[in-house]
């Protein structure tokens, strides 16, 4: 297929580029070669292009950055995924658009399904849910997959800052009430590729599998890296931020597993593989 990714050059898009390029042809696109909150040049750009399927990996992804921004957080997480979708929609291709966790409003005593009821508590989770309604408004054929507590190899990430830290810091405080799915965009990378593969389409939650806090998180990558750091625990009301972030957030694959995809390996094990490469 040839497949059109913007946002290429972001920490998904580095691993989609990685996993997608021996099988299928790529049209790779940054944030200055297609600007997806310019409507004409998007859907220009698109029908010049002619792909059999668009992957868009390209967001404001700064939570606590969307709280001062709001303008351009609702532009390029809200506004940007309905030119891609009135592209997708000339050419009748699919669309395939990450969202996230934190459209939900975190309070939960068991993980959230799909058509759970959403209700974002930030600026981030309120525009990426707009990028979402604005999908299913303009677009028939889409992919819209909600993750969650992304790492990778190309970009700034939780794994990172902790061992980071742990260079200059033998204590590091860590919020322990809020609890999500740790996901290696390596693995969700993955999954893509073999979704497109399909034509089911809908809306996902695909992150690895298990669940932990921030602070279990922590300590876990601490063990496996043999790093004797000391994690004490804080709230998140303690441990203050512009962004409020959901306290639960876990998200159930229940649409993956359904359509007889297997379920991504357990954060645990992905982890482990992630801090062999960057250590
Ligand atoms: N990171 C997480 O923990 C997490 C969790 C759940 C869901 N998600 C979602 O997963 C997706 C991928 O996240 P990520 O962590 O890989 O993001 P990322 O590393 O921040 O990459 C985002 C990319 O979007 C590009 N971009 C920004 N504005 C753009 C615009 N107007 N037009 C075109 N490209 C633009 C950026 O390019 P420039 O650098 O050139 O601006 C950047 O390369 C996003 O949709 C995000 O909302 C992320």
């Amino acid at each position: 297929m040839k497949i059109l990714i913007a946002g290429s050059n972001g920490m998904l898009g580095h691993d989609l580029q990685e996993v997608l390029k021996n099988k299928h042809e790529l049209i790779l696109t940054t944030s200055k070669t297609l600007d997806i909150t310019d409507k004409n040049h998007t859907i220009d750009f698109i029908l010049n292009n002619k792909p059999d399927i668009v992957i868009n990996s390209a967001a404001y992804t700064n939570v606590d950055g969307c709280e001062e921004n709001q303008d351009l957080a609702y532009s390029v997480n809200g506004q940007g995924p309905k030119n891609l979708a009135i592209a997708c929609s000339e050419l009748d291709i699919p669309l395939v658009h990450i969202s996230t966790d934190y459209v939900f409003n975190g309070k939960n005593n068991r993980p959230w399904v799909e058509d759970d009821e959403i209700g974002p508590i930030s600026v981030y989770g309120k525009s990426k849910l707009q990028g979402e309604i604005n999908i299913r408004e303009n677009l028939d054929k889409f992919f819209i997959i909600r993750t969650a507590w992304l790492y990778g190899i190309n970009g700034g990430n939780f794994p990172k800052t902790m061992l980071e830290l742990a260079k200059t810091h033998p204590e590091i405080t860590v919020v322990t009430d809020e609890v999500g799915c740790p996901t290696y965009t390596l693995d969700l990378a993955k999954a893509i590729a073999e979704l497109i593969e399909s034509d089911y389409y809908g809306i996902y939650h695909i992150t690895n599998s298990g669940s932990c806090s921030w602070f279990d998180f922590a300590e876990y990558i601490f063990e496996i890296a043999n790093l004797d750091i000391k994690v004490i625990p804080v709230t998140a009301s303690e441990f203050a931020r512009p962004a409020p972030r959901p306290s639960y957030s876990v998200l159930e694959n229940k649409k993956w597993l359904e359509n007889e995809f297997k379920p991504l390996r357990n954060y645990k094990e992905a982890i482990k593989d992630y801090i062999k490469l960057i250590k």
